[in-house]
C-alpha cells in the first residue's frame, strides 16, 4: 500500500502528471468503447505514484531520447572485468575522457543490451504508472538498474584526471573519469551499460559499452523449496534456467526428479486499453525457463541435502535442506511476514526499492543458519516486480539463502495480482500488468486450479489456511465456499491451532479507510469466529500491529499478563480471533494514524518479521526488530 511522507515536491510533479494523464484519459475514453476507469484505480495510481518517488530513476522510462551534442572523441566507458560474467559478480564502470563532469551524468545497466535501440513501436499509449506521457520510447526495455556517476566522490571534483593531449611536456587537454560499482546476477540475456547525460528527466546517450555475455546464459539458479501437503514426504523445487531441456533434482543418495520446465511469455502479461501495463512492453524482461520438481520419499523434520541442474549446463553446488513436520507431530517454529520486495546490493536506483528488505532476509538468514526453522510464510507483495520482470531474478536471488533450505510458502498480494479487467477484485494497476501469472510460475503452491491462489497445509500442531484477498471472497464465491469447506475440516486433535493468512488486513491503524475493505471484513470475519480461527495474519500495512480478541472491532477478551509480563490469550475459553498485521519485512515503513483504537494492543513501525513456536499447549510469538534483533512484543496463545 502506500507510504506518505516526505517527497512531497516529487508528489506534486507526479500529481501534475497524473491530472493531464487522467484528462487524457477521460477524452481518450469517450473515443473508444471501453468504459471508464473505476475510481480505486485512481485512487491507486496516486498511491503508485507516491511510491515512485522513493527514486526518481521510476519515471524514466519513454523520455523522448534527445541527441547528446558532445562532439569530445575521448570519451570512452569500460567494464572490469570485461570478459564473460559469471553468475554473480561486482563489475566496476568506469567512464573516462570526459571534459567537464556533470552531476546530471549517469550510467544504465540495460538487458539485452540491444534495448537500447530507439525504433522500437511507437505507442500511443499512456504510461500512467511512470506519470511519463511522452510517446516516443526511448528505451524499449527499461533499464535494469542506473547511477548518477557523482556516486564516485571523486568525479566531480576531477581527482582522477587524464591527459589526453601533450605539447612539449604541457597538458592541453585534461579529461576526467569516474567509477561505479554495479551488482550483476546471471539474468540469462547479455547486458550493457549506457552512459548518459541530462540525468534522469532529460536523457541523452553519451556512450555505450561493449555487450557482456553471461559465462553460462542456461546455468541453473535461484532454487527455492516449499511444502506440497501436510506429510511433509515430498518437497518441490523450483528454480530458473535458460535451458528449456528438462533438468534434474538430485537428492539423498541417488534419488532425482526430473523437472516440468514452463515459462511464460509477454502475451501472458495483462493489459488494458484503459491502462497498458509495462509487463507487456517495456518493463518485459524473459524470464527464461521455470524449472520444477518434487523430491518425494523424504522424511519430515529432517536434513536432507539435493543439486538441481544437468551434465549439460551444470549443477547448483550441494545444499543442505530441512523438510517441515509433518501435520498432527508435536512442535513447528516458523517465520512469517509479508511486503518484503527487494533493494539493490549496489548504490543503484531501480525501479521500486523496499529498503527494509535486506535487513530483513539478512536476520532471517542468520535465524535458518542457527535454529531449526522448519519453514517461512511470506505473505503478499512478494518481490514487487510489479511489471518489470528482471526484477523477480534478483529477488530470487536475495531470499536464497532462506528458500533454498526451508519450505518458502506464500500468498499472493496486490502487487502479484491486481490490474483494470483482469478479474481481480481491486481494479489496480498494482501488479503491473503481472496479473498473477509470474508469481504462480516462481512460487508454485498446493492450490487448487491456475489463478486460484489458495491453499491450506498442515505443519505439526497447525493448520494454515492461506487465501487470496485479491480474488472473489464475497459469501458464497468459490472461494468463500472453499474456506468454509477447509476450516470445517480441521481436526483439531491432529493439529489444535487454526491459523488463518492473506494480504490485506482487516485491523489497522494506519490510513484504515484505504487499507481495510469493509466488504471484506463482513464477508470473511464471521468465518474466522465461526471456525475459531486463533490468530490471523495479514500484511499490505507496513508496520507490525496486533489486536486483542476481536470481532466487529470489538475487544471480545483481553490477555492477561504471565509471569514474565508477556501478554497471554486463554483460547480455551475461546471469543474471538487474534489479529496480527506484519507487513514490516521490506517496504517502507507506515506510520500509525490513529492511536484510538481499543481493539490495538500493540504498534511498531520498524522493519522486522515473527517467529512462532507453536507446541501442542501454546502458540509462542515474538516480532523481531531485523536491525537490532531486539524482541520488541511477544505474546501467548494457549488452549
Ligand atoms: C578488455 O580489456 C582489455 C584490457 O583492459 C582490452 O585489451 C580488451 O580490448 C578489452 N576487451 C573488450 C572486448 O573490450
Ligand atoms: C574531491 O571530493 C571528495 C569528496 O568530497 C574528496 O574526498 C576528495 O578529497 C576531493 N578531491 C580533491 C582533489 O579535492
Ligand atoms: C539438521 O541440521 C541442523 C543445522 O545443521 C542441526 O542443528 C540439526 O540438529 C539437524 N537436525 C537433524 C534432525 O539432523
Ligand atoms: C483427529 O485426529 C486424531 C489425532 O490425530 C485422530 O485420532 C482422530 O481419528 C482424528 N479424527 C478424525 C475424525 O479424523
Ligand atoms: C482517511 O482518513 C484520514 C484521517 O482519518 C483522512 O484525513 C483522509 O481524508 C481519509 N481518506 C479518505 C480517502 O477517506
Ligand atoms: C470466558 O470468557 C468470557 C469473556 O470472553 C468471560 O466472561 C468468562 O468469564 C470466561 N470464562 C472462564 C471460565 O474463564
Ligand atoms: C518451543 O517451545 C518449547 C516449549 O516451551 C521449547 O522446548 C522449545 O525449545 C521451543 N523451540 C524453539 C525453537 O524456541
Amino acid at each position: 500500500m502506500a507510504s506518505f511522507g516526505s517527497f512531497s515536491s516529487c508528489f506534486l510533479k507526479l500529481l501534475f502528471f497524473l491530472l493531464i494523464a487522467i484528462t487524457i484519459l477521460a477524452s481518450s475514453s469517450s473515443s473508444t468503447s471501453s468504459s471508464s476507469l473505476h475510481p480505486l484505480a485512481a485512487i491507486s495510481f496516486s498511491d503508485h505514484h507516491d511510491h515512485t518517488c522513493i527514486s526518481e530513476f521510476r519515471v524514466l522510462n519513454r523520455r523522448k531520447l534527445l541527441n547528446c551534442h558532445d562532439p569530445n572523441p575521448h570519451l570512452e566507458i569500460s567494464v572490469n572485468p570485461n570478459s564473460s560474467i559469471s553468475n554473480e559478480e561486482f563489475l566496476t564502470v568506469t567512464v573516462s575522457g570526459v571534459l567537464i563532469p556533470s552531476s546530471s551524468h549517469w550510467i544504465a545497466m540495460i538487458s539485452p543490451s540491444s534495448s537500447y535501440v530507439t525504433d522500437c513501436p511507437l505507442s500511443e499509449a499512456y504510461y500512467l504508472q511512470t506519470g511519463d506521457l511522452s510517446g516516443l520510447p526511448l528505451l524499449c526495455q527499461y533499464p535494469v538498474k542506473a547511477q548518477y556517476v557523482s556516486n564516485d566522490p571523486d568525479y566531480l571534483n576531477c581527482t582522477k584526471s587524464e591527459c589526453q593531449e601533450r605539447l612539449l611536456g604541457k597538458c592541453l587537454v585534461s579529461t576526467c573519469s569516474g567509477s561505479l560499482t554495479f551488482h550483476v546476477i546471471n539474468i540469462r540475456t547479455d547486458i550493457e551499460f549506457v552512459f548518459f547525460a541530462g540525468g534522469f528527466d532529460t536523457p541523452c546517450i553519451l556512450t555505450r559499452s561493449n555487450p557482456l555475455d553471461f559465462t553460462n546464459p542456461k546455468m541453473p539458479l535461484y532454487g527455492h523449496l516449499s511444502s506440497i501437503d501436510s506429510s511433509a514426504t515430498s518437497m518441490r523445487l523450483t528454480w530458473v534456467s535458460g535451458d528449456e531441456q528438462p533438468q534434474q533434482v538430485q537428492y539423498v543418495d541417488g534419488m532425482s526428479q526430473t523437472s516440468v520446465v514452463s515459462t511464460f511469455t509477454q502475451d501472458n502479461m495483462c493489459s488494458s486499453s484503459d491502462l497498458p501495463s509495462p509487463a507487456k512492453d517495456f518493463g518485459w524482461h524473459d524470464p527464461g525457463f521455470i524449472h520444477t520438481a518434487v523430491m518425494t520419499g523424504l522424511h519430515p523434520s529432517s536434513n536432507f541435502s539435493y543439486r538441481y541442474g544437468s551434465d549439460s549446463v551444470g549443477w547448483s553446488d550441494q545444499i543442505q535442506f530441512r523438510t517441515p513436520p509433518a501435520g498432527g507431530s508435536d512442535e513447528l517454529y516458523f517465520i512469517a511476514y509479508g511486503d518484503m520486495g527487494k533493494a539493490p546490493l549496489d548504490s543503484s536506483d531501480e525501479h521500486y526499492i523496499q529498503p527494509g528488505s535486506l535487513a530483513v532476509i539478512k536476520a532471517v538468514t542468520d535465524e535458518v543458519n542457527s535454529v531449526n526453522v522448519d519453514s517461512v510464510f511470506h505473505i503478499g507483495d512478494i518481490s514487487y516486480a510489479t511489471g518489470f520482470l528482471v526484477e523477480w531474478d534478483f529477488f530470487l536471488q536475495q531470499i536464497k539463502p532462506v528458500a533454498s533450505q526451508v519450505s518458502y510458502m506464500t500468498a499472493i498480494g496486490n502487487h502479484e495480482r491486481d490490474y483494470v479487467d483482469s478479474g481481480s477484485v481491486y481494479i489496480t494497476p498494482d501488479s503491473g500488468g503481472e496479473c498473477g501469472v509470474p508469481y504462480e510460475t516462481y512460487f508454485p503452491m498446493p492450490t487448487p486450479a491456475k489463478d486460484k491462489p489458495w491453499y491450506s497445509i498442515e505443519q505439526a500442531t497447525v493448520h494454515f489456511t492461506v487465501i487470496s484477498t485479491e480474488h472473489d471472497w464475497s459469501v458464497n464465491s468459490e472461494q468463500y465456499q472453499w474456506m468454509e469447506e477447509d476450516m470445517t475440516s480441521v481436526n483439531r486433535s491432529k493439529t489444535p491451532w487454526l491459523i488463518f493468512m492473506g494480504h490485506r488486513p482487516m485491523y489497522t491503524s494506519s490510513n484504515a479507510n484505504t487499507s481495510v475493505n469493509p466488504l471484506f471484513v463482513d464477508a470473511v470475519e464471521p468465518l474466522l469466529l465461526e471456525y475459531k480461527v486463533d490468530l490471523a495474519f495479514f500484511g499490505h500495512v507496513h508496520n507490525y500491529e496486533r489486536t486483542c480478541s476481536v470481532y466487529k472491532g470489538e475487544c471480545k477478551a483481553m490477555p492477561t499478563k504471565d509471569v514474565n509480563g508477556v501478554d497471554t490469550y486463554d483460547n480455551s475459553n475461546y471469543s474471538a480471533p487474534v489479529q496480527a498485521v506484519i507487513g514490516m519485512a521490506g517496504f517502507t515503513l507506515d506510520s500509525f494514524t490513529t492511536d484510538g483504537n481499543s481493539w490495538s494492543l500493540r504498534r511498531i513501525a520498524e522493519f522486522g518479521y515473527v517467529r512462532v513456536n507453536a507446541t501442542k499447549q501454546e502458540l509462542y510469538l515474538e516480532f523481531v526488530n531485523a536491525n537490532t534483533r531486539n524482541v520488541e512484543d511477544s505474546f501467548r496463545i494457549y488452549h
